[in-house]
């Protein structure tokens, strides 16, 4: 999870999903990029080499900063097998609906950086992936 270093416009983003799947492709990386309140949510897998130095350059790139790890882990088998990278623009409305309209107060979204397996956007992340499978 990260905050955009400054607000990006379609064109931005275009060039940045057009450079994260050709390398992608390359390394057999799959995952998904949200863009939830001007802050990216990603989820990246791959063999562990290529995703450690793929994390790394991401770790380090000038267009987002404020980065968070929130979970990393081994898997059986990929959620996006088929996706260099796909990628989502999530408005308030839909994190709402997500969430289950709980009470949360969406200002209080990304506030949550030291319980971050836990983590709100996780679950908007996992309930999305869920909502594309059904
Ligand atoms: C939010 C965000 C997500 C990114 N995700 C990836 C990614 O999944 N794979 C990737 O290769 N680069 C990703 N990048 C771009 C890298 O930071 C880096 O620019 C890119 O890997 C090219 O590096 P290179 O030209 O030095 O090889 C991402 C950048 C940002 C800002």
């Amino acid at each position: 999870m990260s905050n955009q270093a400054q607000i990006l416009t379609n064109k931005d983003i275009e060039q940045l999903l057009f450079q994260i799947r050709e390398k992608n492709k390359r390394l057999a990386i799959t995952g998904i990029l949200l863009l939830i309140q001007g802050k990216f949510v990603q989820y990246i897998e791959g063999k562990a080499p290529e995703i450690d130095k793929v994390y790394e350059k991401i770790k380090h790139d000038s267009r987002h900063n404020d980065l968070v790890l929130l979970d990393s882990g081994d898997l059986e088998n990929r959620q996006f097998k088929n996706w260099s990278m796909a990628y989502k623009k999530i408005g308030d409305d839909q994190v709402k609906a997500i969430l289950g309209h709980t009470a949360l107060n969406l200002d209080d979204l990304f506030l949550f950086p030291k319980q971050e397996k836990t983590h709100p956007v996780l679950k908007v992340l996992y309930n999305f992936t869920n909502s594309l499978s059904t």
